[in-house]
């Protein structure tokens, strides 16, 4: 691949830019900051450098350039996030065609393709004529019928099995992603619902009964390779864009309440399926974004679903709020019943995690007696003192107040001491101390080279005179660094991402170096410092060779002649 058009791509776009359209980013300082979706976590640890055009992460050390962020965010190789990049920069990739990295599951994949459109023609089918009438009735038209992909398995008990055999796919393999069962189809008269994976492929169905009421009311497709429910958001893939417009994601049970919102204009939406929400979706959602609203059916079980899924992310960092349905309503019947502006309206007026926990304090209490009123009010103090905001808490006790007739300055002064007792965390990014006392041997080479990449005079300066590194991994960088420099002018950090992204140890070494999070301009005193403590640090290591070399030996002469070694390396110093 031509060096040039890497840079060209790789110049045009803005890592800033490109970052924020995965996840929300905020200005601090000259860095954005934004929740790193590489790992486990709620704090924003990700920070991104618009001048230096590259992203790391503090805790979990991922770091790279706008290609391995693409990379890492879409999972997908280099060649095909040069092609996104490049289409989003305008830069035309000519005669170049993305190597299509033959994924061992693509025949998977194809097989729920064909599957997909056997259905969907299914319902369009003379067979499929009480299963449009169900859709009918269910207000399902059919532009949503299309959008979702939504079909039809017949009632015959083969069909699906001997059309994909007749094409050449072993049954075994019909077996194993869950279509089949021996010889039969799993799905028999069922309406089909697909299920896709997060970059949009369907990779199972969810079968609904629509003609009598036996069996369960949906069918789920087994785990499979390729689908693990619990890994699974309904509508994740087609979310993304709407969520980025609203800047907020809306969680629900069911995949027919997501589908019933699409009638509503409501499109940020993704499903649990009827699952407690698993750490896989949880991480799923950060990708979406950290503003959640959770939209789940208004009867008890949904009630109880928001408690606890509500509770597993607001320990998780992200920013809360209840959409509250009247019992027995799920998104789908509400609507359904009350109309798209009306679901709008509850939707805007979603009440906050904290405000729904406080309203749920009272029920079930007899606040007539003073002991549970009390129990109550410190309930209501304990949840209020988990909310930042100031302005909220005052508003809550004012309230709490009057309603129960107390002093303000007496809940207030309760608050305090429950405020005092957990202190809240800071919301700003708490950026590691720079070089937590790392030793200067540490430091020194990996400075060096820092600024051999950056700085034109250092670089310079080592291909005159050539600069010492004390082990063999920081010269084959800095003789990389040279090389990559006068081959191809590389000479910004974001650009040797690319270059070295082969090349493990040196990678894992730029890391390293990225991690000291240095400034990027140097005296040349500073740089001599640098050298001398490398020179020092090769000194040691000798002296501690030498010596164990004379350990070893009996050879009194050796034993001599390297003991006079060692002196004249330490006069030397
Ligand atoms: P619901 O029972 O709330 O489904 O289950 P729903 O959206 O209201 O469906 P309709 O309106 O009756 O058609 C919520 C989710 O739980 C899963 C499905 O994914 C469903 O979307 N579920 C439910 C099953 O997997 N199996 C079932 O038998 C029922
Ligand atoms: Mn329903």
């Amino acid at each position: 691949m031509n060096q040039d058009v890497i840079q060209e791509i790789r110049n045009k776009v803005d890592i800033v830019d490109v970052v924020s359209s995965y996840i929300p980013l905020t200005k601090q300082g000259k860095n954005f900051f934004g929740v790193c979706p590489f790992h486990d976590d709620t704090n924003p640890s990700m920070s991104v450098s618009r001048e230096k055009q590259i992203f790391r992460c503090f805790s979990c050390g991922a770091s790279g350039n706008v290609f391995h962020f693409v990379e890492r965010y879409e999972q997908i190789s280099f060649r095909e996030a040069l092609k996104l990049l490049a289409d989003r920069a305008g830069v035309p990739l000519t005669g170049f065609s993305v190597s299509q990295k033959p994924n061992k599951y693509e025949k998977f994949y194809e097989i729920y393709d064909l599957t997909n459109k056997f259905y969907q023609n299914n319902l369009l089918s003379s067979y499929g004529k009480e299963a449009r009438n169900y859709l009918k009735n269910r207000n399902i038209e059919e532009d949503l019928i299309k959008e979702f992909g939504i079909g039809l398995s017949t009632g015959i008990s083969n069909q699906l099995t001997n059309l994909l055999e007749k094409r050449g796919y072993l049954i075994s393999d019909l077996n194993a992603i869950g279509l089949s069962a021996g010889e039969k189809d799993i799905y028999q008269d069922r309406i089909m619902f697909p299920l896709w994976d997060p970059s949009g492929k369907c990779v199972a169905f969810s079968g609904r009964r629509y003609k009598n009421e036996e069996g369960s009311k949906y069918i789920n497709t087994k785990e499979t390779k390729i689908f693990v429910k619990g890994n699974t958001l309904y509508n994740y893939h087609r979310a993304r864009e709407f969520v980025r417009l609203k800047k907020q994601v809306i969680v629900m049970e069911g995949f027919m309440d997501v589908i019933r919102s699409y009638t509503a204009d409501v499109k940020n939406v993704v499903a649990l399926m009827g699952t407690a929400m698993t750490s896989e979706q949880i991480q799923l959602l950060k990708r979406l974004s950290m503003d959640v609203v959770l939209c789940f059916d208004g009867d008890d079980a949904g009630i109880h679903a928001t408690q606890v899924n509500g509770e597993a992310l607001e320990k998780q960092g992200f920013r809360l709020k209840v959409v509250e349905l009247p019992s027995p309503e799920d998104p789908d019947s509400y609507i359904l019943k009350y109309g798209k502006e009306s679901f709008q309206t509850l939707v805007e007026q979603a009440i906050t995690f904290q405000d729904f926990k406080i309203k749920r304090l009272k029920l079930g209490r007899n606040l007539n007696s003073d002991e549970e009123k009390a129990a109550y009010v410190h309930d209501v103090l304990q949840e209020t003192s988990k909310i930042s905001d100031e302005i909220r808490r005052e508003i809550i006790l004012k309230n709490l107040a009057i309603e129960f007739n107390l002093s303000y300055n007496t809940l207030e002064k309760g608050l305090q001491e429950l405020l005092t007792k957990v202190p809240k965390e800071s919301p700003h990014v708490k950026i590691p101390s720079k070089r937590q006392a790392q030793d200067k041997y540490y430091v020194a080479p990996r400075a060096v080279l820092y600024y051999l990449m950056v700085n034109n005079d250092v670089l310079a300066y080592y291909n005159r005179q050539g600069i010492f590194f004390p082990n063999e991994v920081f010269r084959t960088f800095a003789s990389e660094v040279t090389y990559a420099h006068q081959k191809y002018g590389i000479s910004s950090v974001a650009d040797f991402y690319t270059y070295l992204s082969d090349k493990k140890e040196l990678l894992s070494l730029l890391e390293e170096i990225i991690a000291l999070d240095l400034e990027d301009s140097v005296t040349k005193e500073v740089i001599f410092d640098y050298i001398r403590v490398m020179e020092e640090d090769y000194k040691n290591q000798e002296i501690r060779r030498l010596k164990e070399l004379i350990k070893n030996t009996s050879d009194l002469n050796e034993k001599m002649r390297l003991s006079e070694k060692v002196r004249s390396l330490k006069i030397g110093s």
